[in-house]
């Protein structure tokens, strides 16, 4: 594959964890963690490949209206994760970033967060974002707020409002995958899909590997990104 063709930020949008966990007559929070022992194990293999940015939907501004039980069990995971891998990710070169709103995560959880982010911010190989609590409408939101509150001098410019997004350094989605069959975005990355490439496959998250991921890197090297131009 020639490196030209990998996506410079791939994002994943990391669905089917309860249904596997349902094919098994397992709990869902079983699913769930299968899924992040899943997300490691890609991670690495993203790092691997060369990509620069790799974002993944870990839990959306929806996702409170799941039973209480779930939700804390999820928060549990996060917890658990951070804990557990960031010294990794760190001696791999990875910088870890969150992307999401910071209301309602417990206290607790977010100050993990925000010593992951600053334990791992000088790496360089790969920014590996986990957007947790993110709603891409609620990110426009949040960013339109800001502008207004900076006392910015219309008309603003596209550019203007992007300075206010979560990680407005993080360049947009140039592939995203979707696992476990549905056709949806579920609020994520809104703004910045405007020109992103799909790729959807049936496999649940936690059944992702690396002949899926090859699958959908060697697909994405096919494509034709026009832009509303006409073909090179
Ligand atoms: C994705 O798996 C993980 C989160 C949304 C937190 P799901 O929990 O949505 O799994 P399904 O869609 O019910 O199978
Ligand atoms: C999208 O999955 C959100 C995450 C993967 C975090 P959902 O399972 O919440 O999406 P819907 O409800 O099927 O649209
Ligand atoms: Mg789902």
């Amino acid at each position: 594959m020639s490196e030209k063709k990998l996506p410079n930020h791939l994002a994943i949008i990391l669905d089917g964890n309860g249904r596997w966990a349902k094919k098994r007559n397992l709990p869902r929070l079983m699913g769930h963690r299968a899924g992040f022992r899943k997300l490691d194990n890609i991670a690495r293999l993203v790092l691997k490949r060369g990509i620069r940015y790799f974002s993944v939907y870990a839990f959306s501004t929806e996702n409170w209206n799941r039973p209480e039980m779930e939700v804390a069990g999820l928060m549990s995971i996060f917890r658990f994760y951070i804990r557990k891998k960031v010294y990794e990710l760190k001696s791999l070169g990875v910088r870890l970033r969150f992307c999401g709103r910071k209301d309602r995560i417990p206290e607790d959880l977010l100050k993990l967060m925000q010593w992951g982010e600053d334990f791992t911010k000088d790496e360089k190989n790969l920014d590996f974002v986990i957007c947790l609590n993110y709603g891409g409408r609620a990110e426009i939101i949040d960013a339109v707020n800001e502008l207004i509150k900076s006392g910015a001098k219309t008309p603003v410019t596209e550019e203007d409002l992007r300075k206010y997004f979560y990680l407005p350094d993080v360049p947009d989605p140039d592939l995203i995958i979707r696992t476990s069959g549905e056709l949806r975005l579920s609020n994520f990355w809104l703004w910045e899909s405007a020109y992103s490439e799909f790729y959807f496959t049936d496999i649940h998250w936690p059944d992702f590997d690396e002949a899926e991921l090859d699958k959908a890197l060697e697909n994405y090297a096919g494509r034709d990104r026009r832009y509303g131009g006409l073909k090179k």
